[in-house]
């Protein structure tokens, strides 16, 4: 007779619910209008230059390039990291104040794994990326949400849920430049008072800036680490400005937190892959990453607004959504329908999105959806748009 595995399962791991698999398994289904996951387009990736960068490198570097790398990465790329962090927002990170991770979700879990107890208080957006929030929950942390609105998440709020808590919460996980799922930008005013409140608690701020150099303008706001460097732990990925496929990312923030960061990492990954650490370093150094985002946000913000254009024509009257000025997504509100069981209609009339309920960490939401037109085609946006809009009308029975 088999042997029933579930039974073996950690308690932790027996409640997980697989959220992203659906999304990544469909990362190149052929035919479907897809708006689901946050994928970076592939016109953008660029094939020749990392083709000459990882030749040379093989030809003169292998023995870094191919070896094990130091846990909290290598030196030079770090050094390189830090230059842009620098350029970008205006703070150099000190040499141990930034480390190399394996992407974004990998900082994540460096940071819950070093500074979560079970029974911690975690707060995070309503809503917030929902592979962070599985990757807190992991370690059984108590989740709670802090309310947004168009400009970003509501710092009176936060303060009143501070002020009335009997415990602090060990940190905040915030990500204010076109969110994900929202694409809402958190104004500067709430910036200072964001970090000057939880300051003010010890509440650390898990900055999440995966989309802050893809803003639609030259607008930026400041950083919330480079408002206080010693408050803030900034986490950062290159899946979408450079390629996922490469999984690094950054985490910067005060010295004493990043060495413990530096200390999970040797008991899970160890370290980021050094070949790609030498290749995102040459692309940086060689000025190829500063060339490359204007043409990334040229083209994300030209789908954006397609993407607002079809939902102006197609979804008047169904419902409300969010005018990203950065990123990847689009968030929308559909009073009165349930956008999970809409995700199975939409299937069929070959259109994916991702439902709103996992964005939500301790309350269940049905009516809200995520768009993201990132990597769809400007006349397949309108084309997705429309039948979207026609699943949502034979829903409501209109
Ligand atoms: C806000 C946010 N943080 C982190 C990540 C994950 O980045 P990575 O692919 O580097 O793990 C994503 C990817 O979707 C994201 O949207």
């Amino acid at each position: 007779m088999g042997i029933d595995w579930s039974t073996r399962l950690a308690a932790r791991t027996r409640t997980q619910q697989d959220l992203l698999g659906g999304i990544l398994a469909l990362a190149n289904a052929r035919g479907v209008v897809n708006f689901s996951g946050g994928f970076p387009d592939l016109a953008l990736f660029p094939t020749g230059t990392v083709a000459d960068i990882a030749r040379d490198l093989l030809a003169d570097d292998a023995a870094i390039a191919l070896q094990y790398a130091p846990s909290e990465g290598i030196e030079s790329t770090r050094h390189a990291v830090a230059d842009l962090l620098l350029a970008e927002q205006g703070h150099r990170p000190a040499d141990d104040e930034l480390m190399i991770t394996s992407g974004g979700i990998d900082a994540v879990t460096l940071i819950a794994k070093s500074m979560l107890d079970p029974g911690d208080v975690v707060l995070v957006e309503e809503p917030s990326y929902l592979g962070a929030v599985s990757g807190f929950a992991a370690f059984d942390p108590r989740l709670r949400s802090v309310p947004m609105d168009d400009d970003g998440l509501d710092v009176e709020a936060l303060a009143a849920l501070l002020a009335s808590s009997d415990v602090v919460p060990k940190l905040l996980y915030t990500i204010p430049d076109f969110q994900n799922p929202s694409g809402r930008l958190l104004s500067a005013e709430r910036r200072t008072a964001l970090v000057e409140l939880c300051s003010r608690y010890g509440v650390l701020i898990v900055e999440d800036v995966a989309y802050r150099q893809l803003g639609f303008t030259a607008e930026q706001h400041p950083s919330l680490w480079s408002l206080n460097p010693d408050a803030v732990v900034q986490i950062g990925t290159f899946s979408k400005t450079f390629f996922p496929g490469v999984r690094l990312g950054w985490a910067a923030g005060p010295a004493e937190i990043v060495a413990h960061l530096v200390v999970a990492k040797q008991n899970s990954d160890q370290c980021a892959g050094a070949l790609g650490q030498r290749m995102l370093e040459e692309f940086l150094r060689a000025g190829h990453f500063d060339a490359h985002l204007p043409r990334a946000r040229e083209l994300y913000r030209g789908r954006a607004a397609v993407m607002l254009g079809a939902l102006a024509e197609h979804f008047d009257g169904l419902g409300t959504w969010t005018a990203p000025r950065g990123g990847f997504f689009t968030w929308l509100r559909l009073p009165g329908v349930d956008t999970t069981a809409l995700a199975v209609r939409a299937r069929e009339a070959s259109v994916a999105f991702v439902p709103g309920a996992g964005f939500f960490a301790d309350r269940v939401d049905h009516e809200h959806l995520r768009l993201s037109f990132s990597r769809v085609s400007e006349p397949d946006i309108d084309l997705g748009v429309g039948r979207l809009a026609a699943v949502v009308r034979t829903m409501r029975g209109a």
